[in-house]
């Protein structure tokens, strides 16, 4: 199959590679960038471990080709920690113990991290509906809104 060169910025760094047409970004980032925190869960859009910021906003990564990437700036959580306000996050997330095995961690700071840059006082019911696309099955969810909303008020 005929690959594609693509060039876009990775975490702030400028990436160049030559992908095939039907990569999907997730696998291209674990496997080929060696970015692990985007999580390979159902790998059909349905659970948002894989989610990362393209050009600012949340995609399922595995619902995103590689080629797509091409001009845009993708931030992974490992990126993202370097911004004050995801480790405001991450705080308030260790603080409230938001998190159990982690798997779903990730893709729901960064979620947060979108929601509280574009509304920084954002009010429990936004919260929710912004980490709706981001499944979790140890938490039962009210620790981790509890962690959002309080980052929120500060
Ligand atoms: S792995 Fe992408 S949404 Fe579940
Ligand atoms: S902490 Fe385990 S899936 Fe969310």
């Amino acid at each position: 199959m005929k690959t594609h060169d693509i060039e876009f910025k990775l975490n702030g760094e400028k990436i160049k590679a030559s992908v095939k047409p039907n990569r999907s970004l997730l696998d291209f980032l674990r496997n080929e960038m060696g970015i692990k925190s985007p999580k390979v869960g159902c790998d059909r859009g349905d659970c948002g471990a894989c989610t990362v910021l393209m050009n600012g906003k949340t995609v399922r990564s595995c619902l995103v080709l590689a080629v797509e990437a091409d001009g845009c700036e993708i931030v992974t959580t490992e990126g993202a920690n370097k911004n004050k306000l995801t480790q405001k996050l991450q705080k308030k997330f260790h603080e409230k113990n938001a998190f159990q095995c982690g798997f779903c961690a990730p893709g729901v700071i960064l979620s947060a991290t979108e929601l509280l840059t574009e509304n920084p006082k954002a009010g429990r019911e936004e919260i929710k509906e912004a980490i709706s696309g981001n499944l979790c099955r140890c938490t039962g969810y009210e620790p981790i809104v509890d962690a959002i909303e309080k980052t929120a008020k500060k």
